[in-house]
């Protein structure tokens, strides 16, 4: 949607083979489930640190179909948009880990925010200049929790993790702009508009806000949508566009359409942030 609405077009996945990429229009390096540490279900997803090193591939390979002063230019004018974070503070929940069992929240959410940090200097330092960031979702609020829990409960255990990162990254964003000439950025606020939307669904024109659309148990929490994880049974909506959830933990078409709305032309909720629209067209 956010593609759609910088009038670009879709951009496939960095690793997709068979395809001629158009490195100008923009490069899609996520990985799902990945986090911003190394550990964060590693193996099974492409993490921060290998996705930097992906787009250094990328300025280089540009900076030989441009040239030097072409590449600065567009690695300037580019947006470079981030949603990380949430899944290293579920994971040592879900499975056996001793992260964050050794960590307090404050250690623990110094590393991500440390990770983090390090990979957006990097960035600036290859030329780039504009960053969106999705601040942290209501991991603990999500169907998901209620798989576990039951009873509208909230996984309380993570709280303290998400309301820390959502405090350290806007802090981190501010002092980057301070310290970095020519930084700038867009927070968007997905945790207040979930959480919105989660507590009063028809307000915003859903009718179902904590039950998902797709899976099977207590609110649809057990992510067995299409008969993943031996659930062979599972229950699929009618109408999804009713739903701010589609499965366990993921934000229906409609929620996210609705949420690229509001970040496009939105005003912005933290000083020095800008909506999505004149991140996008400024210079
Ligand atoms: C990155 O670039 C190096 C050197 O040009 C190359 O060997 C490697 O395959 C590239 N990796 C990806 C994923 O493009
Ligand atoms: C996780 O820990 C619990 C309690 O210590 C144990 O019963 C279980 O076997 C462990 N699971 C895995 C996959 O290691
Ligand atoms: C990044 O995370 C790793 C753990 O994956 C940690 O050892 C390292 O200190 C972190 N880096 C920063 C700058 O916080
Ligand atoms: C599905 O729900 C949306 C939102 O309430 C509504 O606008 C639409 O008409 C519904 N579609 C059908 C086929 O009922
Ligand atoms: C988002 O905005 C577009 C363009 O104005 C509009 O067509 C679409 O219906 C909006 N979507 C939602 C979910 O509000």
């Amino acid at each position: 949607y956010t593609a759609e609405r910088a009038k670009l077009p879709l951009i496939p996945p960095y690793l997709q083979p068979g395809i001629d990429h158009q490195l100008t229009y923009g490069v899609n390096f996520a990985s799902a489930g990945a986090g911003a540490l190394l550990e964060t279900r590693q193996g099974l997803v492409i993490d921060l640190q290998t996705q930097l090193g992906y787009f250094k591939n990328v300025s280089r390979q540009l900076r030989k179909q441009l040239g030097d002063a072409g590449a600065e230019s567009l690695l300037s004018r580019a947006v470079y948009l981030f949603s990380v974070g949430g899944n290293g503070y579920t994971l040592p929940f879900e499975i056996n880990s001793t992260v964050p069992h050794s960590y307090s929240p404050e250690q623990f959410v110094g590393l991500v925010i440390g990770n983090i940090t390090t990979v957006v200097k990097e960035i600036y330092e290859n030329g780039g200049r504009k960053f969106g960031f999705v601040n942290l979702l209501p991991i603990s609020c999500f169907p998901s929790a209620e798989a576990l829990l039951g009873g509208g409960r909230c996984f309380e255990q993570i709280t303290p993790y998400v309301k820390l990162h959502k405090k350290e990254l806007p802090k981190l964003l501010q002092k980057l702009q301070s310290e970095l000439k020519g930084f700038k950025y867009s927070l968007l606020p997905f945790y207040s508009f979930l959480d919105q939307r989660i507590n009063h669904p028809s307000k915003y024109g859903f009718k179902e806000g904590k039950a998902a659309c797709c899976g099977s148990g207590l609110y649809r929490g057990i992510r067995s949508c299409g008969g993943k994880k031996g659930v062979k049974e599972y229950y699929l909506c009618k109408n999804v566009s009713e739903y701010v959830f589609f499965d366990s933990s993921h934000p229906t078409e409609r929620a996210n359409q609705q949420f690229v709305n509001q970040s496009w032309n939105g005003k912005p909720t933290l000083s020095g942030s800008h909506n999505l629209k004149a991140l996008f067209e400024s210079y």
